[in-house]
Order: C-alpha cells, then structure tokens, then sequence
C-alpha cells in the first residue's frame, strides 16, 4: 500500500471524508508492506524502524508539521458530538471556546519539523493518524455501551459494558468512576472523544447541564476533575488513554493485515 491508501483506509473506517487538521503524511511512500505503529512514534522509533527494516512508521499521536500546529482545531468537534447530544449549538460553542484558544497558544510552542526533518533524512515514509483512529474508538466505545444499556442501567453497568472489550480487560489501567458512584443510575450516556483531546470542566458542565448523566472521557486534568466534583452533578467515567486509544487503533491495524500490510506496534494494548 502507499500512505495515501493508508490514509484513505483510516479515513474510511472512520466515516471522514477529508484528513483531520492532526493527520498527516510527512514523508510519503509506496509498496508499504511492513509498518512500526506507535501511538507515539518519533525520532528513536524512525531510527529503529530503518534498522529493523520496516517500510514505514505511523505514529497515532500528532507529531510534525501542520498536524502539530494545527492540531488544536479538531478540538471543534466537541461541538458537534455535543449537538447530536441535545446541546444548543450556542451553547456547545460557548464551551469549547477557552479551551480551543487556549490550545492555539500552547500549539506554538512545538519543535514542529523535528522528527519530519529525522524521517527525511533517513528517508522513512512516515505519516500520524489521530482523529480518523479516534473516531472509531469512539464509535466502539458508544455502540458497546448503548447495545448493553437500558432505562435502569447503573453507572457500573456502564463500566462492565465497556470491560466487555478485550483492551480495557488487558491494559494496566483501569476504568474509573471519578465522578458519581457505581450505583447511580447512568441516565443518558455519551461517549465524549475523538475530538483531539478531552473537554475539560467546560464540556463536561454543558453535557450535565443538558440531559447526559454519564459522560465518558479517555483522560482529564486532575485540575478539570477537582472542579467538575465541586459542581456535585452527573457521573464522569474515564476509561484510561492508552487502553482507550488502543480500541481505535486494533480495527485498523487489522484492515492493514487484511490487505497484506504487516504492522508491529508500540504501546498498543493488544485486543
Ligand atoms: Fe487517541
Ligand atoms: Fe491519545
């Protein structure tokens, strides 16, 4: 395969027609039989896919060029996951905002050609896949939990839905209920990811303010975490990153294998 197949394979699976602002090709190439994929993927793993003789690295996690600058405006997908949620679209805006400014500034700060620059030089084809990967995670996270959950379903219900899939059984971390207790009843749950990075105490407020009584997050800020249990409303279940990342990630790895394409991954929780 090329990397454009392979991103056109990513973007399939995911239902998107144009490649996320946090994806991208870097260096591109053809006849990829052989990938390294690691859901971090720079400088060494570029070193060790040539010694080892793979044919391409794919990193998850944005890590050069534009996919580095311009990573931060996949964060406005918050807005429509929360509008298909019950969240007036002025509303959903409001609570994206200050994050999504405050994301723009941090993005300046990144050695943004770094591990490109590394790629080129070992002429490595070399491409990251966020968002489309995200998105089927979250679709797997959302159909496990709404195949399972009924009117009566409890906050643990939500929880063992989620422990069915074989990466939240076999990673190192654990699902934890941060906010609400096991035996709360879960009321409407929605599944919040693949929208660059979790949406902090503002998105979280917006979604219990309207309606969500379970929300899921992949990862928060302690700081986010301290203010959302001071409001005393809804439940935050948050299932781990890595583990979480890694429910997107396996689809994919074996579209790849289906088409011949052999992948070795680093720091994937395997299904
Ligand atoms: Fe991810
Ligand atoms: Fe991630």
């Amino acid at each position: 395969m090329s990397t454009d197949e392979i991103m056109e394979l990513a973007l399939k699976l995911a239902g998107l027609k144009e490649i996320p602002e946090d994806s991208a090709i870097y260096t591109g190439g053809k006849n990829i039989r052989k990938i390294l994929f690691g859901i971090d993927a720079g400088s060494p793993e570029l070193l060790l896919a040539k010694q080892l003789g793979y044919d391409a690295v794919i990193a998850h996690h944005p890590v050069g060029g534009k996919a580095a600058v311009n990573s931060y405006k996949v964060f406005k997908r918050h807005i429509q996951q929360m509008v298909a949620a019950g969240i007036p679209e002025n509303e959903a805006e409001k609570a994206v905002g200050k994050k999504l400014k405050q994301m723009e500034v941090e993005a300046h700060t990144r050695n943004y050609d770094h591990s490109v620059d590394v790629a080129r030089l070992l002429k490595m084809p070399y491409m990251n896949i966020h968002t489309p990967l995200d998105e089927v995670g979250r679709r797997k996270m959302s159909e496990q939990i709404n195949s399972k959950i009924r009117r009566n379903s409890t906050v643990q219900d939500v929880v063992s839905a989620l422990k069915e899939l074989p990466e939240f059984r076999k990673a190192t971390t654990e699902i934890k209920i941060r906010v609400g207790n096991a035996g709360n009843p879960a009321g409407k749950a929605v599944v919040s990811h693949g929208a660059g990075t979790n949406g902090g105490y503002d998105i979280a407020k917006a979604y219990f303010n309207h309606g969500i009584g379970t929300l899921i997050y992949i990862h928060i800020s302690p700081a986010d975490l301290e203010r959302i249990k001071a409001d005393g409303k809804g439940n935050l279940i948050v299932t781990g990153h890595i583990a979480s990342d890694s429910v997107g990630i396996n689809p994919f790895i074996h579209e790849l294998e289906k088409r011949d394409v052999s992948a070795t991954t680093i720091g994937v929780v395997p299904r």
